[in-house]
C-alpha cells in the first residue's frame, strides 16, 4: 500500500482500513485491464483507481441478454489518455458541481481555486471551477485499499493547498454489490483545516447498454423523481443564482408529478436554454424535498429516483441520503467518445459505435451545488478537524420487467 500525506491521515488510514494482504487478494486484484471486479446474484460491476471510477455495470435484460449500462473505457490505462475526460464514472471531489467565480470564504478568509470552465480573453484558465478543479479527484489515481469478492474501497488522500483548497482530505470510497443492487458509501475528513467537502457518484447510465437497434438515445427512458418539486435556479453557465425554482406541473422540470419519459420533456415549456446558454435538455440540480417525512430511514423512504426503459425492460431505483439529485442529458456528447466492446450492437450499420448527443443520462446524488456561496441556504459544507466526517451513501436497486430475478 503506497500512500502519501501526513502521518495524521496515513494514521486515519491505517486505523479504519487495516488492510491485509488476505483481503486484497481474496477480490482477486485487477484483471489484464486494469479493472477490479465485484460480484453478486444478477450483478457484476468493475472500477479501476482513476477517479475511484466504476468502469462497467452488468445486469441481464429481459430477454436473458447481459447489457453493460454505464459510460467508460475498455482499459483502466486509457481514462487517462483521453482528452475529453467527460468525468466517466468517477468521483468528482474534494467540491462536486461548479465553485462561482473560483472563489468562497471560510470564516472570513477568502481562497481562490483553479477554475477550469467557461474561459474568457482575460481569464485564459476560465471563470469558475468545476468538479475540484483541473486536477480534480477523478482525474487521480486512488489506492486500493481493500478488495473483496463482494466490495471494493479506494482511498485519497488530498493535500493541503491542491488546486488551491484549504487542508487536507482523507477520503474513502466503498462499492459493494449484493442481489440485483449495487451500494456506495463515501466518507471524508478534514484533518487540518476547514475546508469544502461535497461529493458525487458521476455514473453515465443507458439501461440499453447502448444496444436499442431502434434508437441511439435515451430520450425513450422513463425518469422520476418523486421529491423534486423544486429545482436550484442556475445562470446561462449553470452557476447558481441562489434562488429555489418551482417544477410547475407539466412544464419540462415537472419529474415529481408522474414518471415522463425524457424527450417529453424536449416538448415542454422551459426546456430552451434549460442547460445554460444554447442548451437544450437537462444539466438540472433538483431538491430531493423530504423534510416533512422526518424522521425516515433513506434506504427504504424512496426512491429518490426511478430510470426504466422499456426496450431493455431494465429498471434502476436511486436511494440514497443526499438532499439533491442532479441530471444530465449528455447534452455536451457528440458521437466522438467510442463505445466500450461490451456495449452497443456489434455488426450494426446503421448506428455508430459511439455515444451520441442524448445518448446517456448521468444521475448524480449530491448536496445542493454552490452551497459554500449560498450561506442563506444553511447547507453544512465545510468541515473542519474534529466534525463529524462528511458521508454520502446511496443504494441502487435493479428489476426486470418490475421483477426482482433475472
Ligand atoms: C485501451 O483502450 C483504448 C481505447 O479502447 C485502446 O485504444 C488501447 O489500445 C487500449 N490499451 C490497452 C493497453 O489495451
Ligand atoms: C493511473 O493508473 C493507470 C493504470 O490503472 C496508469 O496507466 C496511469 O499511468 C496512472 N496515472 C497516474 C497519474 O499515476
Ligand atoms: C465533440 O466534443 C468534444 C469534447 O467536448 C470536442 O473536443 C470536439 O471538438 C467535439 N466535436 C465536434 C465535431 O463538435
Ligand atoms: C471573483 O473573485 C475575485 C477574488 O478571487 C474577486 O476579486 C472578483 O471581484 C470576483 N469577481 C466577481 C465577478 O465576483
Ligand atoms: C493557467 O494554467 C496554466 C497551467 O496550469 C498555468 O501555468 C497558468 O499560470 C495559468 N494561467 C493563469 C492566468 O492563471
Ligand atoms: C430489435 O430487437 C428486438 C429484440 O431483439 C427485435 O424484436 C426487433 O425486431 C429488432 N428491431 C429491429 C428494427 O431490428
Ligand atoms: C419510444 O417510446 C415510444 C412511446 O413514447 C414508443 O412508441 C416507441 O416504440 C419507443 N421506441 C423505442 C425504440 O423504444
Ligand atoms: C447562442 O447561439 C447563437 C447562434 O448560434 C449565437 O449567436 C450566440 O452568441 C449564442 N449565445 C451564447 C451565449 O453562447
Amino acid at each position: 500500500m503506497k500512500l502519501t500525506g501526513s502521518p495524521l491521515a496515513v494514521f486515519a488510514l491505517a486505523a479504519s482500513l487495516p488492510l491485509t494482504a488476505a483481503a486484497a487478494k481474496s477480490g482477486g486484484g485487477p484483471d489484464k485491464d486494469g479493472k477490479y471486479w465485484i460480484r453478486a446474484k444478477g450483478i457484476e460491476a468493475s472500477f479501476i483507481p482513476y477517479g475511484a471510477s466504476i468502469s462497467n455495470l452488468f445486469i441481464d435484460d429481459r430477454y436473458g441478454i447481459r447489457r453493460d449500462l454505464v459510460g467508460g473505457f475498455d482499459n483502466a490505462s486509457y481514462y487517462g489518455i483521453d482528452a475529453q475526460h467527460p468525468h466517466f464514472g468517477g468521483v468528482p471531489g474534494r467540491y462536486a458541481n461548479r465553485i462561482k467565480n473560483s472563489t468562497f470564504s471560510i470564516d472570513g478568509t477568502t481562497y481562490r481555486v483553479l477554475p477550469n470552465e467557461n474561459p474568457t480573453k482575460a481569464e485564459p484558465n476560465g471563470t469558475d471551477t468545476l468538479h475540484g478543479g483541473p486536477d480534480g479527484w477523478d482525474w487521480r489515481n486512488f489506492t486500493v485499499t481493500a478488495h473483496t469478492p463482494t466490495s471494493i474501497t479506494f482511498s485519497i488522500v488530498d493535500p493541503d493547498g491542491k488546486e488551491g483548497f484549504p487542508g487536507e482530505v482523507v477520503s474513502h470510497i466503498t462499492y459493494t454489490v449484493k442481489e440485483h443492487q449495487w451500494d456506495l458509501k463515501m466518507v471524508a475528513l478534514a484533518t487540518t483545516k476547514k475546508t469544502p467537502i461535497m461529493l458525487s457518484s458521476h455514473t453515465y447510465w443507458n439501461l440499453d447498454g447502448f444496444a436499442n437497434n431502434e434508437t441511439q438515445t435515451a430520450l425513450n427512458h422513463t425518469l422520476h423523481l418523486p421529491y423534486s418539486g423544486q429545482r436550484v435556479d442556475v445562470d446561462g453557465y449553470l452557476i447558481p443564482t441562489g434562488d429555489i425554482l418551482a417544477n410547475k406541473k407539466g412544464t419540462a422540470n415537472d419529474f415529481w408529478s408522474r414518471p415522463k419519459q425524457l424527450g417529453k420533456g424536449f416538448e415542454q415549456s422551459g426546456i430552451k436554454n434549460n442547460c445554460g446558454n444554447n442548451c437544450t435538455g437537462f444539466d438540472t440540480c433538483y431538491i430531493v424535498n423530504r423534510d416533512a417525512l422526518q424522521p425516515f430511514d433513506w434506504r427504504t423512504e424512496g426512491p429518490v429516483a426511478s430510470l426504466s426503459s422499456a426496450w431493455s425492460g431494465i429498471h434502476l431505483d436511486v436511494y440514497s441520503d443526499q438532499t439533491a439529485f442532479q441530471v444530465y442529458s449528455c447534452n455536451g456528447q457528440n458521437g466522438t467518445l467510442a463505445l466500450k466492446k461490451t456495449q452497443g450492437l456489434h455488426g450494426n450499420k446503421r448506428f455508430p459505435r459511439t455515444i451520441p448527443q442524448y445518448g446517456c443520462l448521468v444521475m448524480e446524488v449530491e448536496d445542493w451545488i454552490d452551497g459554500i456561496n449560498n450561506p442563506e441556504w444553511g447547507r453544512k459544507q465545510v468541515y473542519g478537524p474534529g466534525d463529524e466526517p462528511y458521508v454520502l451513501q446511496a443504494s441502487y436497486r435493479f428489476s426486470i420487467d418490475g421483477k426482482k430475478s433475472a
